[in-house]
């Protein structure tokens, strides 16, 4: 489970993550939704125990990950915003690398390094350097690299972003395979995406909840049934949003 209680993020007089509560338990996948600018990253990276909150505390099956953060990691996987890899490394080199942070020996190094290299198709680019990769490649290398220790929470920040249509495809598949006895949390802000590998969705915009449900509850709060106007009509004038209607981007236009 995760247990996220009053986090807040401030930098200098910025309020990046304004006192959001809540928890997911194993079996949901969680769609981070809201728009640029939201607190979905910063969010993960607390979560994560990559950045230190300014208040506020977050569990990862039961363990502070401020107070004990190694117990913490070793439940977590992590894809962070864009899957920065090391440039210079092989793909081989670098998932050893990560097998050896992890403190994966033996038998169970050698078969969780052969399960993340099926999994994610990655026989062909073994010995190849991560820099020369295509974008889709080094985000599954990313994906490896999360997937590696068979971790019961999974942190993925916007895991499809920048990749085509079939890569996309690939990805929620991926997710939607491992779904079942995890913890899955997911940033997004591709509508479609929550509607295809999510079972619970929250709204964040302007560092603060704005909604916590069901995607098809969600999509129901609009008489046409459509997510995206749901989305729109709740993060109204939040920052990184255009103006509130049509009219108004028309005007704005037409200024
Ligand atoms: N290190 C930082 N210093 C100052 N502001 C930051 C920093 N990191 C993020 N922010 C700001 O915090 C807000 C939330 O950012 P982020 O969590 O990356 O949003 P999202 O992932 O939802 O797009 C943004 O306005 C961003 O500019
Ligand atoms: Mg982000």
């Amino acid at each position: 489970m995760i247990e996220i209680s009053h986090l807040t993020k401030r930098y200098g007089d910025f309020t990046a993550v304004n006192d959001i509560s809540f928890e997911v338990r194993p079996g949901e996948v969680l769609g981070f939704l809201g728009p640029n600018g939201a607190g979905k990253s910063t969010t993960m990276k607390m979560i994560t125990g990559f950045l230190a909150p300014t208040s506020g505390t977050v569990r990862v099956c039961g363990h502070d990950v401020q107070a004990e953060p190694l117990a913490a990691k070793a439940r977590l996987g992590y894809l962070p915003e864009g899957a920065p890899c090391y440039a210079e490394m092989t793909v081989r080199g670098f998932l050893e690398f990560i097998a050896d942070v992890r403190g994966l020996r033996g038998e169970r190094r050698r078969s969780r390094l052969d399960d993340v290299i099926g999994r994610l198709a990655l026989e062909g680019v073994l010995e190849q350097v991560i820099e020369t990769l295509s974008k889709g490649f080094k985000r599954r290398v990313g994906l490896a690299m999360a997937l590696l220790d068979d971790p019961d929470v999974l942190i993925l920040d916007e895991p499809t972003d920048g990749l085509d249509p079939n890569q996309k495809h690939q990805v929620r598949t991926l997710i939607n395979a491992m779904a079942r006895d995890k913890i899955i949390v997911i940033s997004t802000h591709i509508l479609e995406e929550v509607d295809a590998v999510c079972n619970r969705a929250i709204i964040i915009a302007d560092g603060r909840i704005l909604a916590d449900d069901t995607p098809q509850a969600l999509a129901a709060r609009s008489p046409s049934g459509r997510l995206d106007e749901v989305f729109r009509s709740i993060t109204q004038g939040a920052r990184g949003t255009p103006p509130a209607t049509d009219a108004a981007l028309e005007a704005a236009a037409h200024a």
